[in-house]
């Protein structure tokens, strides 16, 4: 998968790119990203990419014209999936992330001030994407966001210790909780099953932790989850100790 990412503040990604799995992919050539300045298209004397907004309101909105050439040049005959990340997009969720994933390239296009031209959402991007409902000051940190998820779905990105598939939502569910070394921190001790070596023991107690967990804090999940009979008599049993 290839990833050109549009943006005003290209200096922004190095370091989150370059460190830990991302780092390693990125090196290891499993996937790719190009960070692109949209400043460089703009074809104006002093390289102007906003102005005022149309109709009045304080802030100002980055200019059609430099988006424009930047996705002209970048993907002049729309092979890619054009991506706008905004708040007013889709919230992101594991499903679309995996979706995206099979993509082979992709154009993720950063706003800053108060987004961009509509004309430019009309005419170029295939979907906004929203990372959450809140509002940050530019599509940096939510593209971010969205290039990590999606290389984690890239095949031999996380190794085989590591896999998509036991992480929360995989399954509909929340991950069960996790413990390490030592046994007994300060007198807080580690469940008894998970020291038992009893294989089926600990798979019942993970899924029963994944089910409590995701009924109490995502009850709109646990909506969804389809639970046999027998899981949902033993859930309720559970739910009320
Ligand atoms: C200050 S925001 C603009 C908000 C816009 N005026 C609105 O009210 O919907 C500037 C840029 O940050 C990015 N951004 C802010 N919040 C975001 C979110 N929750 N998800 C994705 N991108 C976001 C978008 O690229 C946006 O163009």
């Amino acid at each position: 998968m290839h990833i050109d990412v549009l943006t005003l503040f290209c200096e922004m990604f190095p370091s989150v790119l370059g460190a830990s799995i991302l780092g390693r992919a990125l090196e290891n050539k499993l996937l790719s990203v190009e960070t692109h300045d949209i400043r460089a298209y703009a074809e104006n004397k002093h390289h102007r990419v906003d102005d005022y907004a149309f109709g009045g309101g304080t802030g100002l909105v980055m200019m059609p014209q430099p988006i424009f050439s930047a996705i002209r040049d970048i993907d002049p005959e729309h092979k890619a999936r054009r991506i706008y990340m905004s708040p007013q997009g889709k919230p992101l969720d594991d499903a679309r992330v995996r979706a995206l994933a099979k993509e082979e390239h992709i154009v993720i296009l950063c706003g800053h001030y108060e987004g961009v031209d509509q004309r430019v959402i009309d005419e170029l991007i295939d979907e906004e994407i929203s990372i959450g409902d809140y509002v940050l000051t530019g599509g940096e940190l939510p593209a971010m966001v969205l290039i990590d998820a999606l290389a984690r779905q890239v095949e031999g990105v996380l190794g085989n210790e590591l896999g998509a598939d036991e992480e929360s939502f995989a399954d509909g569910l929340l991950e069960y909780p996790q413990y390490t070394r030592p046994a007994d921190f300060e007198g807080h001790k580690v469940p008894d099953v998970l020291l038992s070596g009893h294989h089926a023991n600990i798979l019942k107690w993970r899924r029963q932790q994944q089910l409590l967990k995701t009924y109490r804090v995502r009850p709109d999940l646990f909506s969804k989850v389809e639970l046999s009979d027998k899981e949902r008599k033993a859930f309720e049993t559970l739910k009320n100790q």
